[in-house]
């Protein structure tokens, strides 16, 4: 492939980033399994998001897929004729690994090789304890679920804070003979929980704590923010760039999400959330951005949880930030679409910042950042092509020989960059 090129310079204007990708996936399986006709407005036109979408077709939901609105009639699923193949979406293989597990369902499920490297007896064991049965291949895909009918409910403990082992347990107790009550949890994203009290299920939740009481699902209209997610990139580029003012249109700012807006005001960024408002049961804002030189920060705890995705970014705009940024609790992030802590430290280096890699962290060195104009590889992981693009704007012109994946959450990515960067 020819290399993406992303250029030096400030970013103006206005954008809508991406439909979120986390809400787009709950969105199409809950439509999948309520009985009617659902849909989905303004979804992630990602891959990821469309491993589901033809996923949920293998199980049995009737889609019509218009792009700017995928229309859903669910509520009959059944065994999918052939193995459902999540390419290289976590989300997607262990979310319906759980739908599978609590309706009876019984499938194999596989993905990329990216995909089939990610840990997946974390979903398994408490589906196992619910009575499904779960065959992983040492622990990873290809995995086997056979579902049973009306689990009994009753408490589960997160051993780890994940928003998807947290949504799999859900997923697969909807048809629950009583209250499920999930434990443990550190403020991971609560996408599911708001959009089941969307399709009409009891459920109440507050960050440690949820409690999902017997019910059915009723279709919905569901309308997807922008994804802070994909915006960060945006964001960070502007923050740290002179000359940038840029105004993102309906971002998401859940507060199980937005760890990544606290680092970049503890860093001392000229952010603004304008506009405060809800969308069908999430958070939205706008947020302005303009460049202020920024400090270093700590970043630990449930800020990680809260900026699960964004820890790459936030490595990149340390780089920019004087001092030394010290992140710590982030070894989960070793095992997301590439080992992103040693990934984004090979890429960091590779444009001369000072950066060191713990098991659990990085020690990011700001101000040391030179040598533009390399040819970067991003390791087939797109958080780190985005986190290319933003590491380019203030310190000039990066290339990157992988650029496809970018496609996994953020198709028209390389179109509204270079369309900010000449407004
Ligand atoms: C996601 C949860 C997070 C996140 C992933 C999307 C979700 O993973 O990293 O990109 O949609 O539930 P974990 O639950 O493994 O932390």
């Amino acid at each position: 492939m020819t290399p993406l090129v992303f250029r030096g310079g400030p970013l103006r204007g206005e954008v809508r980033v991406a439909g979120d990708k986390s809400i787009s996936h709950r969105a199409l399986m809950l439509a999948a399994l309520a009985p009617g006709v659902s849909s989905v407005e303004r979804p992630n036109r990602g891959a990821d998001v469309m491993a589901t979408r033809d996923a949920i077709v293998a199980l049995g939901a009737q889609v019509e897929d218009r792009g700017e609105t995928i229309a859903v009639r669910g509520g009959v699923l059944h065994d999918p004729p052939g193995t459902l193949d999540a390419r290289n979406s976590g989300t997607t293989a262990r979310l319906l690994m759980g739908l599978c597990a609590g309706h009876g369902i019984n499938a194999v499920f596989d993905g990329d090789a990216s995909l089939r490297r990610r840990p997946m007896e974390r979903v398994a064991r408490p589906l196992r304890a619910l009575g499904a049965e779960v065959h992983t291949t040492a622990g990873r895909l290809p995995a086997g679920v056979r579902g049973i009918v009306e689990p009994p409910g009753g408490e589960f403990q997160l051993e780890l804070a994940s928003a998807q082992v947290k949504s799999a347990i859900l997923l697969a107790n909807l048809q629950a003979r009583g209250p499920v009550i999930i434990t443990g949890d550190r403020h991971s994203r609560d996408h599911t929980e708001r959009m089941l009290r969307r399709f009409g299920r009891q459920i109440t939740f507050d960050g440690r704590t949820i409690a999902l009481l017997p019910g059915a699902l009723s279709p919905q209209t569901v309308r997807v923010p922008a994804d802070l997610s994909g915006a960060a990139f945006f964001i960070t580029a502007a923050a740290t760039t002179p000359g940038s003012d840029l105004l993102l249109k309906d971002v998401g700012v859940n507060p199980t999400r937005t760890g990544f807006i606290d680092v970049l005001l503890a860093m001392g960024a000229d952010l603004q959330l304008v506009d405060a408002r809800e969308l069908d049961g999430e958070p939205v804002a706008d947020v302005r951005v303009r460049y202020r030189p920024l400090h270093a920060t700590s970043v630990d705890g449930e800020t990680v949880v809260r900026a699960i995705d964004e820890v790459t970014i936030i490595a990149v705009a340390a780089a920019h930030a004087e001092g030394t940024t010290r992140i710590r609790d982030a070894a989960d992030l070793r095992g997301k679409e590439s080992d992103r802590l040693t990934t984004i430290t090979a890429t960091l280096r590779a444009c001369g910042v000072e950066i060191a890699e713990h098991p659990d962290g990085l020690d990011i060195t700001g101000g040391t950042a030179r040598a533009p104009g390399r040819t970067l590889h991003a390791f087939d992981d797109h958080r780190i092509a985005m986190a290319i693009a933003a590491l380019a704007a203030p310190s000039g012109d990066h290339a990157i020989d992988d650029g496809a994946c970018i496609d996994i959450s953020f198709p028209d990515f390389a179109e509204l960059w270079s369309k900010t960067q000449t407004a």
